[in-house]
């Protein structure tokens, strides 16, 4: 599938050992599969996040921003933590105001029972807030770690590749729409259309 749609995949977990990367680089494989997009991979593990950012920690930031502000979708790939989202993702979003604007956000969660639900039901509010819009469809792995193999690969995958391949679809379609959208009127425009 022809496409210079951009989408940034970002990690939610920055802890040492995590499960993330074997979920992440699952989700990767299922988006290069797909074929609609070009995929950036951003990690929290590469920003400095923590703490009272520098001056070179500014720009080190400014460079994410712009490659957010590249992306035309997103997908969120998080584990859940008590009940909610992880510190680490939370500080990377709040890093970056104006990038998620009038763009799709995805979700492919994991967790213990929950699969991780109601971190991905936190993430709507944060993301309503920013303007984004969030996609009903995504993925929601329980007990993740039993459902994959040494390989990397579900030992089950019919209902996640499938539940996978629906995200994507519908995320071109409002990568597309929207981008197509940002084109014709930029967003921050809208208001003063509206006047
Ligand atoms: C601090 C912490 C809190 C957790 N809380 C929950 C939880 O509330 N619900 C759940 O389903 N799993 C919970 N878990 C299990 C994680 O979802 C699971 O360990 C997952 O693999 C963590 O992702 P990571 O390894 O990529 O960081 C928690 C794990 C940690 C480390």
């Amino acid at each position: 599938m022809a496409s210079n749609l951009r989408l940034a995949l970002v990690y939610g977990s920055a802890r040492e050992g995590r499960f993330c990367d074997v979920v992440g680089e699952w989700a990767q494989r299922r988006i290069a599969r797909h074929g609609g997009f070009d995929v950036d991979r951003i990690d929290p593990v590469e920003w400095p996040l923590s703490g009272r950012p520098s001056r070179a920690d500014e720009a080190q930031l400014q460079q994410l921003r712009q490659r957010l502000h590249a992306a035309d979708a997103f997908v969120i790939v998080t584990p859940e933590y008590n009940h909610g989202y992880p510190a680490a993702l939370k500080a990377l979003i709040d890093a970056c105001y104006e990038p998620w604007r009038a763009k799709p956000v995805a979700f492919v969660s994991y967790g213990a029972s929950s699969g991780g639900l109601r971190a991905i039901e936190q993430l709507r509010q944060v993301f309503g807030e920013l303007h984004a819009a969030t996609l009903r469809d995504g993925v929601c792995l329980a007990h993740a770690w039993r459902q994959f193999g040494p390989d990397g690969e579900l030992r089950e995958p019919q209902a996640a590749h499938a539940a996978m391949d629906t995200a994507l679809a519908r995320l071109r379609w409002w990568a597309l729409a929207l981008r197509n959208a940002r084109e014709t009127m930029p967003y921050e425009l809208a208001t003063e259309a509206a006047a």
